[in-house]
């Protein structure tokens, strides 16, 4: 995966452990390859619609990290100044999303599952949905 440009953000890789038998198993532990407690684990699934698009918000204190664990998609970052596509297709690699930090998923493959840690319970008011808004308290942050 190339680096990446985006400011906000980083690429987490699990080691994979293989001992012989069949499999890879991939441990991710907080504050170890997790920069923070994990308060909550959801997933997404059963994307048969290959227009369908994900996300579109960033988060005021919410920190993510998502994975990719079964098949690919494609991840858009953007810290309202640089934005960057990243293709996600490996099971042990996922990408840090910290606040303040406009994401979207798209490309889904069939059979996509998407994966994401993340360090706060669900809240709706931490959610930036509008675009606009996100750029102000971006550009007021700075
Ligand atoms: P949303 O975060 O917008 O999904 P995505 O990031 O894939 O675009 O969430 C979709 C819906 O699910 C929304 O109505 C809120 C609800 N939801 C919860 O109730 N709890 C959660 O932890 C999450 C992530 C979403």
């Amino acid at each position: 995966m190339k680096s990446l440009q985006v400011n906000n953000c980083g690429i987490i890789e699990l080691n994979p452990l293989k001992d012989g038998r069949d499999g890879v198993l991939a441990v991710a532990e907080c504050y170890k390859q997790i920069p923070f407690e994990i308060r909550r684990v959801y997933y997404i699934y059963n994307l048969n619609d290959t227009e369908a698009l994900r996300g579109m918000h960033a988060h005021k204190h919410n920190r993510q990290v998502i994975f990719c664990i079964n098949g690919s998609f494609t991840l858009t970052l953007d810290d309202g100044v640089r934005q960057q596509e990243v293709f996600l297709d490996r099971p042990n690699l996922g990408i840090y999303m910290d606040v303040r930090l406009w994401h979207s998923m798209r490309d889904f493959s069939q059979n996509c599952i998407l994966l994401v840690l993340a360090s706060d319970l669900y809240d709706a008011d931490d959610y930036i949905r509008d675009y606009n808004e996100f750029k102000k308290i971006v550009h007021d942050f700075v």
